[in-house]
């Protein structure tokens, strides 16, 4: 009985894998196109004859570099209003070999969520319909779908309770899918983490079109999931989060600081000091021209802050009159929109400009950069195209976590480096000369061996994946996949050998699957 059981679902395994690896290695967008028209309601499924085709492409684009049509894009737009469409999607895709890329918040820096860098035949899920944030307030947890922005998020947790909040990033337009997909730093992540420390269970469709929580996907996906970056493992739908505690008011200030003003010296000591102040305080450095601006979130009173200033941090002379109070779902959109009297609904609206073209790098630091050294830094923003930099300290809990707990592996760095160049038009020849010359000088002074590099800010620059027998290649995906993951990589791709042997969710950077035998 046993054996005959064993057999059926050997059988039945078969049958199903059998039917799912056989998908003809021609894609057929035809029939992939009929497919989702038999089962996912038709107002749902945008093809690109459909008059509503292009604005629902751009409707998320947050990049006008990949606005055009340079670029490849997809066969058709799915919108999904529920899960079952989702299963749908990846079954027609999976038998009529046709991939599918997912969008959530449209901020990927390469667009890879609805464009292909290079011919492809593939299809998008926007998951913008897929929007739903429900928070238990005794258990103080929340369900987010990927769909949800940061915004949404933030302001459905803290509009009935000031006390409420959630660690992740800054923007308020970003989507929770992509985001939480690739760790998700912002200003509490000293006090809290990163998103993906929060998160405590999450729903997934793989590449079977199975619908799974944490319990069904098991640890090893579910640890891939919080930070091996979005595209990979499959299309997560929601996530459970533990919300945090924040006081009734915090506490911002701006503090800039020119070259003539001492920034150098400034930013000098801010690497020692920016990592090691009180979990509570959290302060991030944008350069640009000669200038430094000392950006500050801090979870308490301005009393107290000046007092840990004066202590700590004298070097930035800090006062009372310095300090701004506000809820913290107020310092959320101080910082998102420059000005504090944006009411806080600001922080639902969906639109972002397309009118300023930007590429961005990214690095991490590990020991502190000499005085000398940031002068000629600051050097190199009196230069024609120069742009800026944004640092970000770690340190404080973030710090306090291994770095294999999750795929974000760049816990012990002392900070983030984001590198942002902008242009108008076709006039980015003098910016990103400026960028890759930057980039290169900063290589002596960075992580090496890895050079680290943030995967949510992400960079093709770095490499990109390589395809043999139609199956992206561990050895191709290193040179990419150790600077975002280090470590972690390996187990990521052993992961992806798991649960997408075939190599159904991919792109120029998706995880490859690791080969049979390597461990
Ligand atoms: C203006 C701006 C500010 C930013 N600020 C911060 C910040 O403060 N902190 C920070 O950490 N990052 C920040 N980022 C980077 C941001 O975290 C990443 O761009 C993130 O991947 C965007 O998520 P998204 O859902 O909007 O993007 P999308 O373009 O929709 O997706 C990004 C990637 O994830 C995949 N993906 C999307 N949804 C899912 C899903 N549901 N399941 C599986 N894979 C999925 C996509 O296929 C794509 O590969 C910022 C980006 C921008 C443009
Ligand atoms: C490409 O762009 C041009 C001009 O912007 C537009 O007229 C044309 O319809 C676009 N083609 C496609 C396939 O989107
Ligand atoms: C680069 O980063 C800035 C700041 O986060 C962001 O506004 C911009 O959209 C990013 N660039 C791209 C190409 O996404
Ligand atoms: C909130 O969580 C509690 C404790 O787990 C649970 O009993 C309750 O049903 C939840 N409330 C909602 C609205 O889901």
């Amino acid at each position: 009985m046993a054996m005959l059981k064993g057999l059926a679902l050997a059988l039945f395994v078969c049958f199903f894998s059998c039917y799912l690896t056989s998908v003809p290695s021609l894609a057929s967008p035809d029939d992939f196109l009929q497919c989702l028209r038999e089962k996912i309601p038709s107002e749902l499924v945008y093809t690109q004859s459909s008059s509503s085709f292009a604005g629902v492409l751009v409707s998320s684009i947050r990049s006008p570099r990949f606005f055009t049509n340079t670029t490849v894009r997809p066969l058709c737009v799915v919108t999904p209003t529920d899960a079952s469409h989702v299963q749908a999607a990846v079954l027609c895709g999976r038998t009529q070999g046709v991939r599918l890329r997912v969008r959530s918040g449209g901020h990927d820096y390469e667009g890879l969520s609805y464009r292909s860098a290079r011919p492809e035949v593939f299809g998008v899920v926007d998951l913008a319909n897929l929007r739903a944030v429900s928070v238990n307030q005794s258990e103080t947890t929340a369900w987010v779908d990927s769909g949800a922005t940061i915004g949404e998020l933030y302001y459905t947790i803290a509009k009935d309770n000031s006390q409420l909040a959630f660690p992740a990033g800054l923007c308020p337009t970003i989507g929770v899918g992509g985001h939480f997909s690739g760790g998700a730093i912002g200003m509490m992540m000293r006090k809290y983490g990163l998103a993906v420390d929060n998160v405590l269970d999450a729903k997934l469709v793989n590449a079977n079109g199975d619908l799974l929580d944490r319990a069904g996907m098991g640890e090893d996906l579910f640890w891939a999931i919080r930070g091996g970056g979005g595209g990979s493992f499959g299309i997560v739908l929601s996530w459970k989060v533990q919300l945090v505690q924040v006081p009734p008011t915090v506490t911002m200030f701006n503090i800039a600081k020119t070259i003539d003003q001492g920034a150098a010296d400034i930013v000098t000591r801010w690497q020692d000091v920016g990592p090691s102040l009180p979990n509570d305080l959290t302060i991030r450095v944008i350069v640009q021209g000669q200038q430094a601006l000392f950006q500050a979130l801090y979870l308490g009173t301005c009393s107290s802050l000046v007092a840990t200033m004066g202590d700590q941090f004298p070097e930035l002379t800090m006062t009372s009159a310095d300090c701004q109070s506000m809820t913290w779902l107020q310092s959320v959109a101080f910082i998102s929109f420059w000005n504090r009297d944006t009411p806080v609904e600001a922080l639902l609206s969906r639109t972002t400009s397309l009118s300023t073209y930007t590429k961005n790098k990214s690095d991490y630091v590990q020991s502190a950069i000499s005085k000398g050294v940031w002068k000629d830094i600051f050097s190199w923003f009196t230069m024609n195209g120069a742009g800026l930099i944004i640092l970000e300290p770690h340190g404080g809990f973030i710090g306090s976590v291994p770095t294999d707990a999750t795929p974000y592996p760049h816990r012990s760095m002392l900070y983030n480096v984001q590198y942002i160049v902008f242009w108008q038009g076709d006039g980015g020849a003098a910016a990103n000369t400026w960028l890759g010359n930057f980039y290169d000088f900063m290589g002596q002074y960075v992580s090496k061996n890895p050079r680290q590099a943030y995967v949510n800010y992400r960079d093709l620059d770095i490499g990109q994946n390589v395809v043999v027998d139609d199956v992206t290649t561990f050895d191709g995906g290193k040179v990419w996949g150790e600077q975002y993951f280090a470590s972690n990589f390996q187990r990521l791709a052993s992961v992806k050998a798991a649960v997408d042997p075939t190599n159904y969710f991919r792109n120029e950077q998706s995880i490859p699957p690791l080969a049979q035998g390597r461990k």
